[in-house]
């Protein structure tokens, strides 16, 4: 399926799919021995979703070590053990600075608004399209769970004018905000990554923070071999009975590099590569040549001066 300008997804189709994917690997990673992470969430939510194969790799059921190798699910089980550290330890250094305003961009099947221990005050607003806040706003009040903030969903197309949806819904602009955009800007044209970047700037007081992960712009001669290398990817994938192919959801045209283009509008950036936050948290490193091994996670400061 090709992406178009108004294209619209559930959690099983699209590139909803991947926020279920993830899901799987925070269940996968929570159910580790000496796990970094704990979502107790991430399993019903996979589980209500439906897809055979991530409730299987969410449920600890998946049967062929092999079947795991060719779509790498330990690699995706290792990212996102570290990435859902990096973003939980984020928001939880933000809260502890006192700041009590929180976006998470792009919040798929996120249950940060359930299960982190949020001071009180905290306000969370999530924003994403209408069909994935509506479900896992359901799911998790048929499982009883319970916000552990003043959660505020915003179901919104982030291309669109969600800056104004997020202010009906009560955000204050003239309070320090935390924002995320995790798993999101692959996924956004060039152009509106650059418009998500300048309405979170446009809408944070001084003091407020950010958090990306991201990865380098692939060149223009290399992008018909990333392609390639994502339909054979996406084969894979489907002799798992998941229609799920990456080259079709991502935008891989030339974009502004996140850190640079928020350093230039008077954000003070600091950036992690993924191996460094791997090593760190005792998981084997990724060979610098695959994709996944170029990911980086940038957080930053605002200062005020645009
Ligand atoms: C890989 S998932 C990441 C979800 C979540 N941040 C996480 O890490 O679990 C990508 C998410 O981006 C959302 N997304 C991508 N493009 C979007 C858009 N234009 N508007 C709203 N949401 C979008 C999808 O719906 C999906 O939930």
């Amino acid at each position: 399926m090709t992406r178009t300008d108004n294209d619209t997804w559930d959690l099983a189709s699209s590139v909803g799919a991947t926020a279920t994917l993830v899901a799987a690997a925070r269940a996968a990673a929570s159910r580790e021995h000496e796990p970094l992470i704990d979502d107790p969430f991430a399993e019903p939510l996979v589980r209500a979703v439906g897809i055979d194969f991530f409730t299987k790799m969410a449920s600890g059921d998946l049967p062929a070590p092999d079947d795991q190798t060719a779509v790498g699910v330990t690699r995706m089980t290792d990212n996102m053990a570290v990435r859902t550290k990096f973003f939980d330890e984020f928001f939880l250094g933000a809260a502890e600075a006192g700041v009590r305003q929180v976006v998470i961009l792009a919040s798929g099947l996120d249950s940060r608004a359930y299960r982190l221990d949020w001071p009180a005050g905290m306000v969370v607003y999530e924003i994403d399209q209408p069909d994935v806040i509506a479900f896992k706003t359901q799911t998790l009040a048929e499982q009883g769970a319970v916000p552990t903030c003043d959660r505020r969903p915003v179901a919104m197309d982030l291309r669109n004018d969600w800056a104004a949806a997020l202010r009906e819904a009560g955000f204050d602009p003239q309070a320090p905000t935390a924002w995320s955009a995790e798993g999101l800007l692959g996924y956004l044209p060039p152009d509106a990554q650059d418009r998500l970047l300048d309405s979170i700037t446009d809408l944070s007081a001084p003091g407020s923070r950010v958090a990306i992960d991201t990865a380098p712009p692939i060149a223009p001669d290399e992008q018909e071999q990333t392609r390639e290398s994502m339909r054979t990817h996406a084969d894979k994938w489907r002799e798992q009975g998941v229609d799920l192919d990456f080259g079709a959801l991502v935008y891989l045209g030339e974009r502004h590099e996140p850190s640079a283009y928020l350093a230039d509008h008077g954000w003070r950036t600091r950036s992690t590569s993924v191996n460094e936050l791997l090593t760190a948290g005792g998981r084997a490193a990724l060979d610098d040549d695959e994709p996944m091994g170029k990911l980086y996670y940038l957080s930053a400061i605002y200062g005020g001066a645009r």
